[in-house]
């Protein structure tokens, strides 16, 4: 089935926040932030912008009736700074005026004094000074310092990958309004309603059910609308709460880049220690994560560093830590991959760089540490369903590795001037949130009198293809044409207490409570069909083509009729179901578990074609046999494979955040950061879905997709990296994503 969602964005019909026709007297917010990155609040003059005719209120700290606090995990990040501020772009005060240009003429009238404090940007810095956002954490498996000896190479390195701007294609932004009784009704563009309601009740000191949210869809989320889609739903409630009128916010896209998180760099350091027979035996890594200024997601983020630490292979000593470390930059947060690319970098640079110093392919080194069915990870799971030799034996037979290598080696004997390099990329990410508690959905089923149906559950569009996959479930379940089902918003009244649309885990979690929900409906319709057509118990009753099959027959009875008569008899036609992820769990206290409901796994194989004069590349092909399971929508899974993988690219070459050391964001437009374009996708990609079973842990076998691609993109730094070597093999082995021309360059011609 078609993306539910395809005619009306291509038509510009879909209805996304800034869509919305707003209510009479609807006032308009903008944030006035810090321009320090680090420093003590002496003074603020509100007194000149005040002035301006059109403005209604400035609000600060001062007006918060609850608590000034919107840290989800870690309460350490206020909604608007007090006596300090901590990064530029840090909120201080919420400009509610007539119109959009009367608060900017504000904004620039506001006077404040901050006595500047040092001011720290990057992880090693914070790390040196000891500056933590939350306690350190440590993945072992059997003993590192023992194995190391035993190995007959051991290598150490150092590695680099930047932050990453989500760039989501809509901004953040949020519409609240009063509704009776000092109820208030807040629309967001956020991946997480709950987490919305649960911290504008802490903030306006409300109970939750004063509070309702609602998502229609997202303009992309990509991990940035996890966390960071709250603190302006929140200004925009107190705005209502304070004025008892409706307020709207929407970020221009320098106000977005400034004043939101990103991706997290990590600075990180390994050790890496083989056999002669390229077996991996030891590996250790210490992460530095630069988390910015409050916890926001970090401590999560960071866990799941630990957990992809070893991506797709069996390592039997590992020892792997990771310091969240506190800097004067915004708060970085989920994207795409949630910490796990981060993580495979580095044991992908760590082979790497064996493979350099032993002389062999990095890929025989990988093909021969490969996890298999048995094996133990770092944190305790043992490895089922295994797919990691699957899916390379799959890729390199099918995309036939040894012709491409062959063809490499030729095109650079021929050719003085440009490079051809490959690299093959390996992934495994594990699908469920890892903090347990998390792994739960419900489903709201309306079927109404005349057989057509609308459903609810906490999945969040964004983009992801989730609302078609819903829709997929129920159309499928009853045996009705899809258009008889319509999706709702996203509503915190009809589905409470939801987790975020993350951790690719939306599809799985809800699509079960949802087709619980169907499954209990049927049991009562049949009932009714049995009654109605007086069978005997044992007779097969099911639903197609909008009709009742009775043992595998089409009887008389069509869908709307059951329906009708099912109403007339007073059953009840609603069905309202919960999931939760069996047998997962985790237990922090020794970091040993079993968090994940499957892993998923794939192969890539990257080509890339330097010029070696300008230090430009192109991508010629990114060949991947992905483990789909048994997709459930292959044109919808296809496309996140595809958008995954080009964002995992822009990731490791050309998307180069800056900040200067006064923690000014340097890249904040789209002239100075650069995103990939239709000409930065690779000439050919090419995706195989693995031959394979599926898992019954995932929605009808169809595993989830959302995150696990981003990692092929992995390939295309290594592939830069063997080019490079073909060219100038004096140049020295570099970590230090993202590979820019400029790097290229310099690399080709570095003389050692
Ligand atoms: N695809 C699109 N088009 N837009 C997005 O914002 N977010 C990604 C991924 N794919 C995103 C996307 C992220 S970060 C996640 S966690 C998953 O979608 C979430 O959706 P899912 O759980 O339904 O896969
Ligand atoms: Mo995705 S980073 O889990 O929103």
């Amino acid at each position: 089935m078609k993306n539910k969602d395809s005619r009306g964005h291509v038509r510009g019909e879909s209805l996304f926040l800034d869509d919305i026709n707003v209510r009479q007297g609807t006032l308009c917010g903008l944030v006035f932030d810090s321009p320090i990155a680090h420093g003590k609040i002496k003074n603020i003059d509100y007194s000149e912008a005040e002035k301006l005719d059109g403005i209604v209120k400035i609000l600060t700290h001062n007006d918060i009736p609850g608590e000034n606090q919107i840290g989800g995990i870690i309460p350490d990040e206020p909604l608007f700074a007090e006596d300090e501020v901590h990064y530029i772009g840090q909120p201080i005060a919420f400009i509610v005026a007539d119109t959009l240009s009367i608060a900017k003429k504000a904004r620039k009238l506001i006077k404040v004094e901050i006595e500047e404090l040092p001011v720290i940007t990057t992880a090693k810095e914070a790390f040196e000074k000891g500056l933590f956002i939350s306690p350190l954490r440590k993945f072992e498996l059997a003993d590192t310092t023992k194995a190391f000896e035993d190995c007959n190479y051991v290598f150490e390195g150092e590695t680099f990958t930047n932050g990453q701007e989500h760039l989501y294609l809509e901004t953040q932004g949020s519409y609240a309004f009063p509704l009776e009784n000092g109820n208030i009704k807040i629309i967001s563009s956020t991946q997480g309603p709950t987490q919305v309601q649960k911290t504008c009740a802490r903030v306006l000191g409300l109970s939750m059910h004063n509070i309702e949210v609602e998502v229609i869809r997202l303009g992309g989320g990509f991990g940035g609308k996890e966390d960071q889609a709250t603190p302006w739903a929140v200004m925009a409630a107190l705005g209502v709460k304070v004025l008892n009128r409706p307020v709207k916010i929407i970020l221009e896209r320098h106000d977005d880049m400034r004043m939101t998180g990103k991706r997290h760099p990590y600075s990180s350091r390994f050790k890496i220690g083989l056999n002669k027979q390229l077996k991996i035996i030891a590996f250790e890594a210490e992460f530095l994560q630069n988390s910015g200024a409050a916890a926001d997601l970090s401590p999560a983020i960071a866990e799941r560093t630990l957990f992809h630490a070893t991506n797709s292979y069996f390592i039997p000593n590992v020892k792997v830590t990771v310091h969240s470390c506190k800097t004067n930059l915004p708060p970085n947060t989920a994207f795409r991959g949630f910490g796990g690319p981060q993580g495979m970098f580095v044991i992908e640079a760590a082979i790497a760089k064996a493979s350099d110093k032993l002389n062999v392919p990095a890929y025989k080194i990988q093909e021969a540490n490969l996890l298999a069915d048995g094996d133990e990870f770092p944190f305790g799971q043992i490895a089922e369903h295994v797919e990691s030799q699957n899916s390379w034996k799959q890729a390199t037979t099918h995309f036939n590795l040894p012709e491409e290598e062959r063809k490499i080696a030729v095109f650079n004997q021929e050719n003085t001037h440009a490079k051809k390099g490959l690299a093959i990329m390996p992934i495994c990410f594990g699908i469920s949130f890892t903090n347990t508690p998390m792994n739960h959905a419900r489903a709201l089923v309306h079927i109404y009198q005349d057989g057509s149906v609308g459903i609810s559950t906490g999945a969040v569009e964004m983009g992801q293809g989730v609302n078609t996959k819903m829709l997929q479930i129920v159309a499928m379940a009853f045996g009705i044409d899809p258009d008889k089902v319509k999706i709702e918003t996203t509503n915190t009244t009809r589905v409470a207490n939801t987790s975020p649309t993350a951790a690719s885990s939306t599809a799985d979690l809800n699509g079960k409570a949802l087709l619980k929900a169907c499954e209990l409906l049927k049991d009562r319709l049949e009932n009714v069909v049995q009654q109605k057509l007086k069978l005997n118990p044992e007779t097969s009753v099911s639903f197609k083509e909008n009709s009742v099959w009775v043992d595998g027959k089409k009887s008389s009875l069509g869908w709307k009729q059951l329906v009708m008569e099912a109403f007339l008899k007073r059953i009840n036609l609603s069905e309202h179901a919960h999931y939760a992820t069996p047998q997962i769990h985790f237990d922090k206290s020794k970091e040993k578990g079993h968090p994940f409901a499957y892993h998923v796994y794939g192969t890539s194989i990257t080509t890339v074609t330097l010029d070696c004069i300008r230090g430009t590349y192109e991508f010629d092909a990114v060949e991947i046999v992905h483990d789909f399971g048994q997709s459930m929508n292959p044109g919808i899974d296809l496309g996140q494979v595809e958008g995954a993988l080009v964002q995992g690219i822009g990731w490791l070459t050309m998307e180069e955040i800056s900040y200067d050391k006064n923690g000014r964001l340097l890249s904040n437009t789209l002239s100075t950061y650069k995103v990939p374009d239709i000409y930065a996708v690779p000439d050919k990609v090419e995706i195989v879905p693995l031959e394979t079973e599926g898992n019954e842990m995932a929605i009808l076998k169809s595993k989830a997709v959302g995150e696990p691609p981003l990692m092929y993109g992995i390939g295309a730094y290594f592939a830069i990296q063997n080019a490079i070597r073909a060219f100038n093999p004096n140049s020295r082995l570099k970590f230090d994503a993202p590979f820019t021309p400029e790097k290229v360059l310099l690399s080709l011609y570095e003389q050692n």
